[in-house]
This record gives C-alpha cells, structure tokens and sequence, in this order.
C-alpha cells in the first residue's frame, strides 16, 4: 500500500469486529507514527493505549458519567458558519441514511452516538495526551500524529475512528488515568478490524475539490 492508497483507504470505521489487536501491532503502529512531524521536534503527543479490562474500564466509565461535559476547549466553535455547517450537517444526514435512522427518531440517533463511547466496539482505544500549557501550535503536531497512527494502522489492516466525542469525557478520564494536572486528554481514538458487513463503514464522506480550498498563484 503506497501512501495515496492509504490516505484514500483511511476512512473513519464506525463498527468493528472484537478480535483483539496483540499490543505488538499497537506499538509497531506508535513506532511507525512516531515519525511524524512536529514543531521545533516538540513531539509534544503522549498516548495512553486500553484494551481488554481496561478498556472496559473507561468504556464503563464514560456509560456512568453520560452525557459528559463539554470545556472550555470545544470540539466546535459555536454557531458554526457557512460552508462548515452544511459540511457537519451533510455527515450526519448521510451517515444516518445508511443507519437507516430517520431524522425524527432522535432516540436512535443518540444511541448511535452512544456507540462512541464503546470505541464502536473496537478492542483498542488510544487516548491522546497534551499538555495543558502547549498552544494551538502543538495541537496541529497532535493532529499530524494521530493521522501518522491512522494511516500505519490501515496499512497494516487495522481501522480507525478519531474520536473528540472523548473530550467531554476529559475529567473522568483525568481522574482514571491520574494524569498530573499539567495534562490532558485531547481526543480519543478506536483501533481495530473494520466489520465491512456494517452498512455505516459503506460511508464516505465528501470532501471539497481542490478549486474550493486552494489558490493556486505564480505558476
Ligand atoms: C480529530 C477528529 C475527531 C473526530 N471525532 C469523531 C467522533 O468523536 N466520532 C465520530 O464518529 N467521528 C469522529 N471523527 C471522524 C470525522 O467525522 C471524519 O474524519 C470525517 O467525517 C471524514 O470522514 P473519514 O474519516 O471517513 O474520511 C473525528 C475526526 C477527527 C479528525
């Protein structure tokens, strides 16, 4: 797999089979990702890595601290703006279609958001660790490793889903975890076997041609 196929074979698996993933395949996919690029070298990334008993720790956890609490680092900014409200809204909608999960039945919708909360029932999740003190800079780095983990996962056949859903989980979590108060949770992530017989990982979301993001000048 070269490194087109695996940006385009990426995709956000939002069900999973539960064959576990040994801890070798984990750290040899850390091991790869940790190439990634970052400002002044900071790797400012650390990872917390949960699988079985642990892993139903936190997922049991996050079932006893629902709905959990947005901070003062939203995942969005408030009343989200054109193009990037219909983007978010278009996600949704197509992803509930394949759901077969209409608009109304709201009660459907939020168990299937639930679902993040059980890593969509991948036997792996990753918890990636920032210090509270580093700035928008260092959280771009973060985002550079995440998709480093992504991608040296699916190489190796392993799907992903990045999960902010994590993040209204970050207090719990801190106490599980005993992070010292200088860190915190950013975003979680599920790691495991894609089940390509669910309809939900048929979803491939949209993306905006080039001309709708660049500008392309002095060629
Ligand atoms: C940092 C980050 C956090 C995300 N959090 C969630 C999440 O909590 N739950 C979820 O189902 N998808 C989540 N996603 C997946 C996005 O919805 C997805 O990447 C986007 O729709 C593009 O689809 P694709 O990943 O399948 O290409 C997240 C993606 C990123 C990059």
């Amino acid at each position: 797999m070269n490194v087109t196929e695996a940006l385009k074979a990426r995709i956000s698996v939002r069900a999973f089979k539960p064959d576990p993933l040994p801890e070798t395949l984990v750290r040899e996919i850390l091991d790869i990702a940790r190439f990634a690029p970052s400002g002044g070298n900071l790797q400012p990334w650390k990872v917390i890595a949960v699988s079985g008993a642990e892993r139903d720790e936190v997922v049991a956890l996050a079932k006893a601290n629902l709905p959990g609490a947005e901070d003062d680092r939203p995942v969005y900014p408030a009343n989200l703006w054109e193009p990037y409200r219909s983007r978010r809204y278009k996600l949704g909608e197509d992803m509930y279609a394949l759901l077969d999960i209409p608009r109304e039945n709201k009660g459907a919708r939020l168990m299937h958001l639930m679902q993040n909360y059980e890593f969509f029932g991948a036997p792996v999740g990753l918890f990636f660790v920032i210090e509270k003190a580093m700035g928008h800079g260092q959280w771009a780095h973060m985002g550079m490793f995440m998709q480093s983990v992504a991608l040296a996962a699916i190489e190796r056949g392993v799907g992903s889903c990045m999960q902010e859903a994590w993040a209204r989980m970050r207090v719990p979590l801190a106490s599980h975890f005993a992070l010292p108060d200088e860190e915190m949770i950013y975003c979680g992530m599920a790691l495991g076997y894609a089940d390509e017989t669910k309809a939900v990982n048929t979803l491939r979301a949209d993306r905006a041609s080039v001309d709708e993001f660049a500008t392309f000048k002095g060629f």
